[in-house]
């Protein structure tokens, strides 16, 4: 199949999967900058059914980005208690001082401006931008570089630069021909739910196993391939 048909019925077929098979989480009722950037700081190193707690109670805290920005560093870090690698919450808060002193009561929809604030990487701004802000800019994480790593059944390290770049350019691809916002999400949800690591992953429920071509190797359980020894 030729790149582009791949791409073209890849994004159907997530759009109808996500819609209907997506979980319910808080940080899904609505596409706020601020919220999503919380959420994505809070699940990088931390499983989704223990973030929910912590995310409710941060919303209640600091419900906006101008509340965390005014709050001390002592009540931030109380906040976060728990969830551990306190740097992520300390990185949110100094972004969000920024972001207020940038004189903006919001993350703007701006990729240059978001990379230059302390914590978020590609992955976040990825994050913020297609989620929030509908951009077709991919936010890839280990889940989505598993998937990819299958769709493509790509014979090397899909964690190397070259990987990444590779699973970029199609990842935006896609984005592109559909909404960004649900087009993430379901990478990252299916990654989550359905393409999950080693021979755990579950292809008859797959909406991609027909565009797969670790399926059509029966590579899938090698697939990502680790560092080259
Ligand atoms: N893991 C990272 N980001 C996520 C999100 N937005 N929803 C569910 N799991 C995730």
């Amino acid at each position: 199949m030729n790149a582009e048909k791949f791409h073209i019925e890849a994004a159907e077929a997530l759009t109808v999967w996500y819609n209907s098979h997506k979980r319910d989480l808080p940080w899904r009722l609505d596409r706020d900058p601020y919220r999503i950037l919380v959420s994505e700081a809070m699940l990088q190193q931390t499983q989704v059914e223990r973030v929910k707690s912590f995310y409710a109670r941060w919303m209640e805290r600091f419900p906006t980005l101008t509340s965390l920005a005014s709050a001390s560093e002592d009540d931030v870090l109380a906040c976060w208690q728990g969830l551990g690698y306190y740097s992520r919450a300390r990185s949110l808060r100094k972004a969000a001082r920024l972001v207020r002193d940038a004189g903006l009561t919001t993350l703007p929809p701006d990729w240059e401006f978001l990379r230059s604030l302390p914590g978020l990487g590609p992955y976040t701004v990825g994050a913020v931008c297609s989620i929030a802000f509908d951009l077709p800019v991919p936010a890839i994480d280990g889940n989505v570089r598993r998937v990819f790593s299958r769709l493509l059944d790509m014979p090397d390290d899909p964690a190397k630069a070259k990987g990444t770049a590779l699973i970029a350019a199609h990842a935006a691809a896609i984005l592109k021909l559909g909404s960004p916002h649900i087009l993430t999400q379901a990478f990252m949800e299916l990654g989550a739910t359905v393409c999950t690591p080693g021979a755990t992953c579950r292809c008859p429920q797959c909406p991609v196993s027909r565009l797969c071509a670790a399926k059509a190797a029966g590579t899938q359980g090698q697939r990502p391939a680790g560092p080259r020894k």
